[in-house]
């Protein structure tokens, strides 16, 4: 199985741990921008007289505008947004703002004249133009990926340094997500943002792995500068293995070669992370040290088995929103991570559905650290414009930064390039162009997709057209919340035209937290509960069901539920409310996963 052989997006790995990288988080200036005044004229076209000039109006001794300067922004006299942070949990004025914001932060960096440096954004919802000194140096598109932008020509001799940013999170048909999804539009820059220095010639994107049969590492290396092409790679995986690579006439070196016998393997439970180092050099001279941590272990299937290491696994999981815990927020910080994931185990999960988007890398690291398997996720939700070309380019390059960056994370088994999406030609299309690029990217993890499930009767056949073409086929379904009863759930059997492993990806019920009555009443957690315990007969009864993750952890913030004193804005659905009340339906789940049979 050959290295892939594709140059995905240009992303710098572990951007925000290379030596003298700067942390830009904090209080960003921001004014609010609904008519789009600071980028456009009067008639629509480019202001080139716009806000990302800064303008600095003169002021007298005593700090006050001179009467004679006409401005009409001001980002010194402006309030801040936190960042990284979604700007509807901080400003009642932009609770579901999706127009435009602008964002202003100075910052002392003394550029090395001998050296490059780049912009390292985690994630901005959803357009983003960026200024660097009033130079525009990139725009990015997608709501959830990461994104480096070089700012190496941008940057002022002495330390005074000012970064401008226009973001703009207007929910589109031709956008991924499209227009309809049922989460919180967070908008804003809320992903931490990195200045990352680095040498004229250096190592941009580096990762290894196992492939599936585990004789074989993989892997690939990125060099970026002049001196680029035939540059000499060292790859230490630790244990005493190394190798030495020299990058082609494109930069880039490819790794496939027999893997060393005694590589400590990462195991579900039993995290073991390499140190793993990347030296680059020409002839004598290093030019550039690349470090991860690396866990190194298999993921295959096998019939309806998913196999970790050659052992079947059966995932007990849970599905998780970026929804901050006790807090209006994106899940932004590492802290969340961390709350997150302490709730999802103490259900006795091995497993966690990041959905519905690339999560934040913290997420997916402390995954990692934990010993959790995780299923990672690309935003083609519910309607998308299929045939339109642009957004199949940016469903690329959005899947592209979900795999590139976390392709050195074990914990990431699962690339999922569609969620709910109804079958037809032009979807079918699309997906097999992701499903492709995902493999062509990384032939060492497997391929799936979250399919929509459509009651039939006593019974579900699983018929979507994409589930030949992927590894592991994913199934929402809501019997007897919205279609059905608790009485028949458990009499619901199962098929599928394909023998593929079947994770149940979605299932459960609403109830607020707090709220007990009949367990036939909707909205208590009675009934909540009623519905999980009929949820795993029918789910115990499936012969090739490989994983199960209910939906969903917490509760979420979502405009589309408005049902007053009971969801408020909030999906009800999570087995914790919002600030971590476990509901009676969470004690089904840990007893379910404590009693679950091994495969
Ligand atoms: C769908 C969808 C979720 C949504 C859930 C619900 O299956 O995938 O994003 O939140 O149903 O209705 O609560």
């Amino acid at each position: 199985m050959a290295a892939p052989t594709s140059v995905p997006v240009p992303l710098i790995t572990n951007a925000s741990s290379r030596p003298g990288s700067i942390a830009l988080d904090g209080s960003w200036a921001h004014l609010i921008d609904p008519y789009r005044t600071g980028e456009l004229d009067l008639w629509g076209g480019e202001n080139t007289r716009g806000w990302h000039r800064g303008h600095r109006p003169r002021r007298a001794a005593d700090g006050s505008v001179l009467p004679t300067d006409r401005v009409e922004y001001d980002f010194e006299a402006a309030t801040t947004l936190e960042v990284p942070g979604s700007w509807v949990g901080q400003r009642v004025e932009l609770t579901h703002y999706e127009g435009a914001v602008w964002y202003d932060h100075s910052f002392a960096h003394e550029p090395d004249r001998d050296g490059r440096a780049f912009l390292r954004f985690g994630s901005v919802n959803h357009d983003a133009r960026v200024w660097c000194n009033g130079v525009e140096v990139g725009r990015h598109v997608g709501g959830y990926g990461p994104f480096d932008l070089e700012v190496t020509e941008a940057l002022r001799p002495g330390s005074d340094q000012r970064v401008t940013v226009r973001v703009e999170a207007e929910r589109r048909a031709d956008r991924i997500p499209g227009l309809n999804t049922d989460w919180a539009n967070d908008g804003g820059i809320t992903g931490s943002v990195h200045l990352v220095p680095v040498p004229t010639t250096f190592l941009r994107t580096a990762w290894v792995q196992l492939d599936p049969s585990g004789a074989r590492l993989l892997g690939e290396i990125v060099v970026d500068g002049a001196d680029a092409a035939g540059a000499t790679v060292d790859l230490d995986i630790g244990g005493g293995w190394s190798i030495t690579l020299e990058a082609g006439p494109d930069g880039i070196a490819r790794l496939d070669t027999p893997a060393p016998a005694d590589l400590e393997r990462w195991r579900p439970g039993a995290a073991v992370l390499h140190e793993v180092t990347w030296r680059l050099r020409v002839g004598d001279r290093e030019l550039d040290v690349l470090t991860d941590r690396v866990g190194f272990r298999t993921v295959r299937t096998e019939g309806a088995r998913i196999l970790v290491n050659d052992e079947p696994v059966f995932l007990r999981g849970i599905a998780i929103h970026a929804d901050a815990p006790g807090r209006n927020d994106r899940a932004c910080r590492p802290e969340d991570a961390a709350t997150l994931l302490d709730w999802a185990q103490s259900l006795g999960v091995n497993f966690v559905r990041l959905s519905h988007y690339q999560h934040p890398e913290h997420m997916v690291r402390e995954c990692d650290r934990r010993g959790l398997l995780a299923w990672c996720e690309l935003p083609v939700y519910w309607g998308i414009a299929w045939d339109d070309d642009a957004v199949l380019t940016n469903a690329t390059s959005q899947l592209d930064e979900l795999i590139v960056r976390d392709r050195n994370r074990a914990s990431a088994i699962l690339w999922s390039v569609a969620n709910e999406t109804m079958p037809d030609e032009g979807r079918n299309r699309f997906l097999r162009r992701l499903i492709g690029r995902a493999r062509e990217l990384d032939p060492t993890r497997l391929v799936a997709a979250a399919l929509f499930v459509t009651p039939q009767g006593d019974g579900h056949h699983l018929d979507d057209p994409i589930a030949a073409d992927l590894d592991v086929v994913g199934a929402n379904n809501y019997f007897a919340w919205y279609y059905g009863d608790v009485e028949t759930t458990p009499t619901i059997g199962w098929s599928q035209d394909v023998e593929r492993p079947l994770i149940m990806t979605e299932y459960g019920a609403g109830a607020l937290a707090g709220n007990h009555g009949h367990d036939r009443a909707r909205w208590t957690e009675e009934f909540q509960a009623a519905v999980y315990t009929a949820q795993y007969e029918m789910q115990r009864a499936i012969p090739f069901l490989a994983g199960t993750t209910p939906w969903i952890l917490k509760d979420f913030r979502t405009p589309k539920r408005q049902l007053p004193g009971i969801q408020d804005g909030w999906n009800r659905k999570g087995l914790f409310g919002p600030d971590g009340e476990e509901k009676l339906a969470a004690r089904v789940v840990r007893d379910a996963y404590a009693n679950w049979p091994d495969p």
